[in-house]
């Protein structure tokens, strides 16, 4: 074997040692957390961004400051939701006058590698007011925030519903791709005209009295 071919199985060797450990990663991180960085679909975050837009500005025309606004996102993936957001926002900015707010999104992500993806990205095509977090939300005091954004599983949802009860944060809306919060009013639902139909729910202030069954004694 002569140098150069054997340089080629040296790299490609690597390779399927990269590919490997990349792939152990994420399967280790979805068992963990309970569901894989599956990415939301081009008509869901649509429809969030959407929401998201129109509820800032809302906000800004009703209680004009200088307080900046910040949004979270609870489960990041692989960022395309967060960026598609952030960009959006960055446009709201830059039509708002200096006094106007500025809008950061702040993305949790506690799996490893959709973190690191992220992080290239924002390295690669930097967002000014985008920020990942390589953290458990779950862990994290939430009450700064103006408006919450996920795309998580059942569990997941019933985890947020007992944070939000505990850092009294129900008032503050949450927007939820696919899974529904329990024992919050919904104030609207999109349902997309996907394979699946997958809904997209509004939930916001009034707390409904928590039922037997609720799962979150
Ligand atoms: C279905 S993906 C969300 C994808 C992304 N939001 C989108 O719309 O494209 C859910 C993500 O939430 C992350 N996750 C789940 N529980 C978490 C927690 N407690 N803290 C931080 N990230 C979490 C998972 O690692 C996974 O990447």
């Amino acid at each position: 074997m002569d140098f150069i071919s054997l340089n080629l199985v040296s790299v490609q060797f690597c390779i399927i040692i990269v590919t490997l450990a990349i792939i152990v990663n994420i399967a280790y991180s979805t068992i963990q957390l309970g569901i894989s960085p599956m990415p939301s679909t081009k008509a869901a975050r649509t429809i969030m961004v959407q929401w998201a837009y129109k509820y800032v500005q809302d906000m800004s025309l009703s209680t004009p400051s200088t307080k900046p606004v910040a949004i979270a996102e609870l489960g990041a993936g692989w960022g395309g939701l967060a960026r598609q957001l952030a960009r959006q926002l960055n446009q709201f900015d830059s039509k708002s006058t200096p006094q106007s707010k500025s809008i950061q999104v702040i993305a949790y992500e506690q799996a490893l590698c959709p973190w690191l993806y992220c992080c290239m990205l924002q390295t690669i095509a930097p967002i000014k007011n985008l920020e990942f977090r390589k953290q458990n939300f779950l862990a994290q005091d939430l009450t700064a925030f103006s408006l919450y954004l996920t795309y998580l599983y059942p569990q997941g949802m019933q985890a947020i519903a007992k944070q939000r009860q505990r850092q009294q944060i129900q008032a503050t809306p949450l927007i939820s791709c696919a899974f529904a919060l329990p024992n919050e009013t919904l104030i609207k639902k999109h349902i997309l005209q996907d394979w699946l139909n997958t809904p997209v729910y509004w939930y916001e202030g009034v707390i409904c009295q928590p039922s037997a069954n609720n799962g979150l004694s």
